[in-house]
């Protein structure tokens, strides 16, 4: 038995099985063979104790509170990069030199335009719909124009990776646009050559025909924060759905078009949604928080953008937003804004409350996030979208990473079954 072996014991009979250890020190018991050993299977609903891969994208300590990007802080990455850098560094490995940045940042600024014919897409959709399921939609939707970057023969997909990686960063900005633009029945707004990433998307969402709307640098500023701080976190939820979908070999806008339906969820990127609708339906109640605290212990209700299924600690991106947003509604003039006020309040009540201390929740991603981008007028029904922008580029970066995985497997998890046994057919006469 080596010293890193795990003995299991099972009816009496003893197994070994070896074990793992990650670069930041992560230990797991190596269970591929288990159940041919064993005739068992391990049970963990929800994969709170399972890693279903190994990935040198990011590492997260949720004890300590540390996120990292190919072993560069979160700290260090907002203030030293950019969310363009962040992405070349996630999806190829390493920080941009000069050369490869103006590469990457130029595919990226010439990929914004949609194919003509898809704008009559938008048409077919109700306004009412969600941003979300337009977003999932239109980006599969997106592949179809570009069959030899979907085709699903992995072969040709990575040759021509590089083409369909910097084409989703820069056009997942202009469909978002044009669903704002649908969804409020304004008119299309094309992309400019002249435009930094962030101000060309807020020229798309807010210009007119008659009108160009040039964002002030502080607030691209800080969109470009919030897209770098969102840009990957791991095997979250949407990030392991575009995982599983890229491992039965499906191409990258399916892929991604199956994250973004994942992310959608309160529980996951919707939350930023949410968190917004709390503090107003607070705001309107008169609460300042207290009863709403009340209510959430005793289950009555959800403090949405607390807790987090690995941080058990402040989450590093809250700190940096929380900042961020002090700095953004003082550059905007805003002074009092009661959701800043009832948010602040929620926050240091709840990290003085047993109920929460002892469950260690803390504020994560998204209980700030929704404070700055109702600062810069983004529509409530938009922060996922906006959250999908960033982390579109940690989701392109795991599919690659599927992608060029020699013999990689398809994700196909066990179960434990717990319905009927075996029973005759019965005529419908005689049930
Ligand atoms: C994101 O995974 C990622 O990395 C995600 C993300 C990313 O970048 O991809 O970081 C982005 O999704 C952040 C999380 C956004 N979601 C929310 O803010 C929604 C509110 N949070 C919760 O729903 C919850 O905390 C989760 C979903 C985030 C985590 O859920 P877990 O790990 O399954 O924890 P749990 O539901 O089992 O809760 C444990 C206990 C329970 O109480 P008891 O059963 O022990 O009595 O804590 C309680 C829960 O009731 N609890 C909360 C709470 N979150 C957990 N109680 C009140 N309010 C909350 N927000």
């Amino acid at each position: 038995m080596s010293a890193s072996d795990a003995k299991f014991i099972i009816e009496g009979k003893e197994y070994l099985f070896p074990t793992l250890e990650g670069s930041e020190g992560e230990k797991a018991i190596d269970t591929r063979k288990l159940r041919a050993e064993t005739g068992y299977i391990t049970y963990d609903e929800g994969y709170g104790n399972t890693g279903s891969c190994s990935s040198d994208i990011s590492f997260i300590d949720g004890e300590q509170g540390i996120l990292r990007h190919r072993g560069y802080s979160i700290e260090d990455l907002a203030e030293k990069s950019n969310y363009i850098e962040v992405a070349h560094l996630l999806i190829y490995g390493e920080l941009p030199t000069k050369d490869q940045l103006q590469q990457f940042a130029e595919r990226i600024l010439l990929g914004a335009l949609l194919p003509e014919r898809m704008r009559h897409l938008f048409d077919g959709f109700p306004a009412a719909s969600h941003p979300m399921a337009l977003l999932s939609a239109l980006i599969n939707s997106l592949g179809c124009y570009y069959p030899h970057l979907s085709s699903n023969n992995r072969d040709e997909e990575l040759e021509n990776f590089d083409e369909a990686a910097a084409l989703l960063i820069s056009k997942v900005r202009t469909i978002a646009a044009m669903i704002y633009r649908m969804k409020h029945r304004l008119p299309m707004i094309y992309p400019r050559r002249d435009m930094g990433y962030i101000q060309n998307f807020l020229h798309m969402l807010f210009s007119e025909p008659y009108y160009e709307h040039f964002a002030h640098d502080d607030v691209c500023k800080a969109l470009n924060l919030m897209l770098l701080l969102h840009a990957d976190h791991e095997q979250n939820c949407s990030t392991s759905t575009v995982r599983m979908v890229a491992s039965g070999g499906a191409n990258l806008f399916a892929s991604i078009s199956a994250g973004i339906s994942a992310l959608w969820g309160p529980l996951h990127g919707g939350a930023n949604m949410a968190v917004i609708d709390m503090l107003k339906t607070i705001h309107a109640s008169g609460d300042d928080g207290s009863k709403f605290v009340e209510d959430a212990k005793s289950g009555k209700a959800k403090l949405m953008g607390f807790g987090h299924r690995v941080y058990k600690n402040y989450d590093p991106r809250a700190k940096i937003i929380k900042e961020a947003s002090n700095k953004m509604l003082d550059s905007l003039g805003i002074q009092d804004d009661p959701l800043l006020d009832i948010a602040r309040h929620l926050e240091e009540q709840a990290l003085n409350d047993d109920y929460f201390v002892e469950r260690k929740l803390y504020p994560n991603v998204d209980f700030y996030s929704g404070i700055i981008l109702q600062a810069l007028n983004i529509p409530t029904d938009m922060f996922t979208v906006m959250f999908a922008m960033g982390r579109i580029s940690g989701w392109i970066a795991n599919w690659k990473e599927v992608a060029e995985k020699e013999k990689g497997r398809i994700y196909r998890p066990r179960q434990v079954y717990t319905g009927p046994q075996l029973r005759e057919f019965v005529a419908i006469d005689k049930r």
